[in-house]
């Protein structure tokens, strides 16, 4: 396979805001934001999420043999007291194309990426209960638990638990 790892910019636009619907629509556990929100929203916004402040703010894209497969972004706190801290968001690989090294891959690069970040101390994420794989992932990479909130988010009915992680980098 010819895989590539990139930072998304203006011109994947489309492919973005698909990849994202599809994350939201399949994956509704993983995600905070849902896929009606993000049906709402414009193409313009989309472009805006790409490019805006691209030295703290980024996406990095998993391409294989050219179609997006898989992202994960981060972006960094505005406010002075919080600018050494970022968060990192959306991270997601098409199921047919998982097991093969694409999630790591995009980590990797997203971390290098953040560690170069001049003034970027720690980095956070969110992972909703039962996200075994995903949590999997970031405990390997060296994340701890700093926080577990009961009831974190709401799916439907449904009530799950929302673990905070985060990395000292
Ligand atoms: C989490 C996710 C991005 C991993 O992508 P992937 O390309 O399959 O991951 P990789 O093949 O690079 O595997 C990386 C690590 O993830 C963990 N992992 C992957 N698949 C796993 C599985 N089925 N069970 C348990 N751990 C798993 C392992 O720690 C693995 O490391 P290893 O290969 O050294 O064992 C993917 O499963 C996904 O998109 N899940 C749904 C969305 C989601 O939960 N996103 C996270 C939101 S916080």
């Amino acid at each position: 396979m010819g895989l590539e790892i990139r930072l998304l910019t203006a011109r994947d636009t489309e492919a973005y805001w698909h990849l994202r619907l599809e994350a939201l629509e399949r994956e509704p556990k993983s995600f905070g934001e849902s896929a009606g929100e993000h049906r709402l929203s414009t193409p313009e916004s989309a472009t805006e999420r790409l490019t805006t402040n691209p030295e703290d703010n980024f996406v990095f894209g998993a391409l294989l043999d050219g179609d997006l497969a898989g992202m994960a972004g981060f972006f960094r706190y505005t406010i002075a007291k919080e600018r050494h801290k970022g968060k990192i968001w959306g991270v997601y690989v098409r199921e047919d194309c998982r097991g093969k090294g694409i999630g790591r891959a995009l980590l990797a690069a997203l971390l290098e990426k953040i560690k170069a970040c001049p003034g970027v101390e720690q980095v956070s994420l969110t992972v909703a209960a039962g996200q075994s794989a995903a949590r999997a992932l970031y405990v390997s990479l060296g994340f701890k638990t700093y926080g577990l909130e009961p009831g974190g988010m709401k799916v439907g009915d449904e009530y799950l638990d929302n673990e905070h992680m985060m990395l000292k980098i």
